[in-house]
This record gives structure tokens, sequence and C-alpha cells, in this order.
């Protein structure tokens, strides 16, 4: 029998409450399940997982995830910002404790910590249109406002994605997107650098999707969730379509230890990234060249 559930579950029966007052109580993870996996592409994998008690979040807010005796590391919520017990997380096979991750099953469980984080002000984008930037795995954080929008698609006006990454190959939730694409929900655009293009996309990266775009700016709001060097080349572009920067949202990807504030390894000069972030209104962070124009 595997010692861990049994050890949790004699924890929890007898100790939690004593525990929940105890201070570092926040870095005891909770067992979720693993309730299904999917390969979406070579490298990453979906995992939904049932939580031991149901969340709220907001879209771009992280689980910290762990597997016993190889580490944990944070992970945003891919699935609709709605309060339940069950959530999906994507994961692509970088190092020892993702790789772990990969070979577990429907069944086998992992630790969790979480939600944590601040994600993106769903408020602040209806009744406006909405333009969302994807770069590669930032298509998973903007997988669940975009569910959060179709969820009330009414509220919301015209939404457009621009989606880049390597291949058609590293395409997050294509067929899903393409079917939203289709029923006209959301109009969407993708460019890939490399590769053959099967499907309609735009050769090179995903500025090229900025040519002739047609967006009213004063009427649009944008989310942007890619690596950190493409806000170098996106921020301009988006101002000089004349989006305000009080209606720019930016996922800010940092290296993460705690997910609490208190290591200070997400830090940027006088931001904490776990903490404040990792969703942030331009303003707040466009003095951090660091951390935008890198
Ligand atoms: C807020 C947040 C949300 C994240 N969401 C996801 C997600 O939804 N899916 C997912 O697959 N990954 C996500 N990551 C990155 C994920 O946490 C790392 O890939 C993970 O720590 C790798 O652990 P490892 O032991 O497998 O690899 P390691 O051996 O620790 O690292 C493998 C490689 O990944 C790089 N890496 C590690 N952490 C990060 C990071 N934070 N950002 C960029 N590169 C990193 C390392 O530099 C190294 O090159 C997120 C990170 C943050 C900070
Ligand atoms: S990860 Fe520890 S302070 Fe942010």
């Amino acid at each position: 029998m595997d010692p861990v559930p049994l050890l949790n579950r004699l924890f929890d029966e007898q100790a939690r409450p004593a525990l929940r007052q105890m201070p570092g109580a926040e870095y005891r993870p909770q067992l979720a399940e693993i309730l299904y996996v999917a390969q979406l592409t070579e490298t990453e994998k979906l995992f939904r997982l049932r939580l031991p008690e149901p969340i709220e979040f907001e879209p771009g807010e992280f689980l910290e995830i762990s597997v016993f005796g190889l580490g944990e590391a944070p992970f945003t919520i891919a699935s609709a910002p709605v309060p339940g017990d069950e959530v999906d997380v994507v994961v692509r096979a970088a190092g020892t404790l993702t790789q772990a991750m990969h070979r577990l099953k429907p069944g086998d469980t992992v630790g969790v910590r979480g939600p944590f984080g601040n994600g993106f002000p769903l408020e602040d984008f209806a009744g406006r249109d909405v333009l969302l930037v994807a770069g590669g795995m930032g298509l998973i954080t903007l997988r669940s406002l975009l569910l959060g929008i179709l969820a009330q698609r009414a509220r919301f006006g015209r939404v457009l994605l621009l989606y880049g990454a390597r291949s058609v190959g590293h395409y997050l939730f294509r067929d899903e997107l393409l079917a939203w694409h289709r029923s006209g929900e959301i109009d969407c655009r993708f460019a890939a650098v490399n590769g053959d293009n099967p499907w309609v996309v735009t050769r090179g990266d995903i500025t090229h999707l900025f040519k002739d775009l047609d967006v009213i700016p004063e009427r649009t709001t944008v989310a942007v969730s890619g690596p950190a060097r493409m806000y170098r080349s996106l921020n301009p572009l988006l101002f000089r379509l004349g989006i305000a920067e009080d209606r720019l949202f930016l996922n800010l990807e940092r290296h993460m230890k705690c997910g609490l504030g208190k290591c200070g390894k997400c830090r940027i000069n006088d931001i904490c990234v776990c903490e404040s972030g990792p969703i942030f209104p331009y303003a707040r962070v466009k003095h951090l060249k660091e951390a935008i124009e890198r």
C-alpha cells in the first residue's frame, strides 16, 4: 500500500483543525486525484485534477503542484474560472518534475497548494471588444480567460485571438480553437515560425499577425500572454494600433518557489510577481524594463 495517501488521510482526520491554525500551514500540499490525462502535443499533456476542496479563481491564477520526493512547481489553471473542485492544468515535459508528471495516470495523486496570484479581471473586459495575444504556452492562461468569456458570450463584443507558436504541431487546443472560430464565437488567427502549414496560418512570428490588423482601439481591451521576450516587440505594436495603456493586461512569467510572496524568488524590483501578479495592468509594470523588454 502507498503510505503517502494513508499518512495524509490520518493527518487530515486527526490533526487538520489544529494544523490549519498553525503558521506554515499554507506550505502543506493537499492531495489531488488525477481524473483524466490527454496528450495535447508531443511535449504537453492536459491533466484534470479533483481537488480536496472547491476553489474559486480568476483566469491567470496558478496552483503549486508537487510530486512526492521530486519537488513542486507553479502551473496555471487552464480551465474555466468557475467555482468547483475540478481543474485542468497543461504540463510541458521540461525537467525532472514535469517529466515525472507526464508518467502519472488517472487515479494517481499529486500534491496541490493554491490557487495563488492575481488573474485577469473579467469585468474589465465586459462590454468591450477583446483582443487576446498568445505566444506558445501563453495560450494556457488565455484559455481560462476565453472560457470565462464564452460562458457569458453576450456580455462581450468581438473576440479576436492572435496565436503564435514555433510550428503547427505546437498549437495547444487547436481543434477547440478552430471549432470556436468556425462557429463564429471568436476570430482566431495563427502564426507559426517553422514547418509545413497544412492549414491556413501566417508564416513567421506573432508580429506578422499585426499587419493590417482590424481592431477598433477605443473599444478594445487586450490580454497578452507569452514569453517575456515577446513583450519587447508586441507592446510597441499595440500602442501604435492605439490601444490605451490602461486597457492592456500582461502575464509576466517568472521563476517562482513559494507562490506566497515570502521567498523573494519571483521579485522584480518593488514587485512580487507571485503575489501581485502574474497578471498585471501594463501601467503597473511598465517601469520594469527587465520584465517587459528582455
Ligand atoms: C506562474 C507560473 C505558471 C506556470 N504555468 C505553467 C503551465 O501551465 N504549464 C507548464 O508546463 N509550465 C508552467 N510554468 C513553468 C513550470 O513551473 C516549469 O516548467 C517547472 O518549474 C519545470 O520544473 P521541472 O523540474 O520539470 O524542470 P526544471 O529542471 O526546474 O526546469 C526545466 C527548464 O524549464 C525552465 N523553467 C523552470 N521554471 C520556469 C518558469 N517559471 N518559466 C520559464 N521557464 C522555466 C528552466 O529554466 C529549465 O530550462 C509556470 C511557471 C510559472 C511561474
Ligand atoms: S515565489 Fe516566493 S515570493 Fe514569489
